[in-house]
Parts: structure tokens; sequence; C-alpha cells
């Protein structure tokens, strides 16, 4: 199986030592017609932590998580439900890009593709640390994906969003609160309604901070 697991850094490191360690990861395939890893961002005494599926196409170029589209609905959001995103860490599940080729059209477009469980599973070991190192008050889980890497693959956004979720997650006690992939809003025929529910669920992510 695949497993991010032989390029963790032995022993005590903090998220510098981290970020440095899985820019060499080959745990899985995905590194190989990836850019680079994007791994997590922002500080280790960080409130909230967000977590995504994986980069996208601008985020795999720019190396930094939601920096593209995503992000910028993000961003909004959790400006309208009151989270400081100065006090937010950003990850993702899967650190590298997935994507395939659009056929047709003008030149490449490189396309997202959703990964699997078994890239999430690859992955874990660098969530499991940042986890441990940033131990947030809260985890705000952006949609089915980052569900799955936290609950396993039965989690369904439609059924668990938008109250406060206590459980034991890989050892340790966490409090999370799922809520829509940001992309979500971009692609839906009733953006408003659809944004409306991300702010809101924020807001319960907002309310729980102690
Ligand atoms: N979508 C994600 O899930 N993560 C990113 O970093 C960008 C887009
Ligand atoms: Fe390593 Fe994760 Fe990248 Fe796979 S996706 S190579 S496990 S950092």
């Amino acid at each position: 199986d695949y497993t991010a697991e032989p390029f963790l850094p032995d022993g005590e490191a903090g998220l510098a030592a981290l970020r440095e360690a899985a820019a060499g990861c080959r745990g899985c395939p995905l590194h190989v017609d990836a850019t680079q890893t994007v791994f997590g961002s922002g500080d280790a005494g960080a409130r909230v932590m967000l977590l995504g599926e994986q980069p996208g196409d601008q985020e795999d170029k720019r190396g930094e998580p939601f920096v593209g589209p995503a992000g910028r609905i993000l961003d909004e959001a959790l400006e309208e439900a009151g989270i400081d995103p100065a006090q937010s860490y950003v990850t993702n599940a899967v650190k590298h890009f997935k994507f395939g080729y659009a056929s047709g059209g003008r030149g490449k477009r490189r396309i997202h593709k959703a990964p699997g469980l078994r890239e999430i599973t690859a992955c874990g070991p660098w969530l499991r640390a940042e986890l441990a190192l940033v131990r947030p008050e809260v985890i705000v889980v952006l949609g089915a994906t980052a569900g799955k890497a936290l609950f396993g693959s039965s989690f369904r956004v439609t059924r668990e969003r938008g109250s406060l979720i206590e459980q034991d997650v890989h050892g340790r006690h966490e409090r999370v609160v799922a809520t829509i992939h940001p992309s979500a809003v971009l692609r839906a025929d009733d953006r408003e309604a659809v944004r409306a529910g991300l702010v809101s669920d924020l807001e319960v992510a907002a309310g729980a901070l102690r």
C-alpha cells in the first residue's frame, strides 16, 4: 500500500521541518506528475484548521493551499462567518494535485480528478502530524474527501454538515464541523443559496471556538 510514513521526519519536528520533509514525499504516485507538494499554511498556534481536498491547478503552481478560485470563495465566507484567516491553519487531505487532461479544445488543460481512498490514506500521516502540532480547537471539514480523511469512507457531507461533531479521530479527541467544499459554490446554479449554506456552517465552527 502507498504511504507517506517513511518520509516523515524522525522524532519531534516543527511545522517547518514537516513542510521540508513533505517536499520530498514520494509516498504515492501523485508526486510524479504534480509540480510540487502543497503543504499546509498557517502557524502552529492556529485555533481553526481548515481541511480541503487537494491542491488545485493554481495551488500546484504556487505551492500554497487555497490561493485559486475556491480559496477566494472560502476567504469571503470565513470573513462573513467571523473566522479570522490569521487564526486559521489551512491544509488539504492530499498534498499533491491529481489531474487529467481535457480532451479537445486548445492546448492541454489540466482537469482536477478527485483523489481516491488509496491516496487519502497514503497522505494521512502528514495530516496527522499537522493535527498533532496545531491541535486546533475546531477542524472545519471542507467536502467529502476531507471528511473521509478523518472519518473513513462512509462519511457523507449532506448528513454531517453544520453541527459540532466531537469524536476520536486517529486516536485524538477532535471537535469537527463539516461543510461543503467551497468549489461547490462555483459550480452551483443557485450560487447564493449554496454560499449562504457554507457561511452558516462556518458560523457553527466560529461558535464552537472557546
Ligand atoms: N481545493 C482544495 O480542496 N484545496 C485547495 O488548496 C484548493 C482547492
Ligand atoms: Fe506523498 Fe501525499 Fe504527495 Fe502522495 S499525495 S506523494 S502521500 S505528499
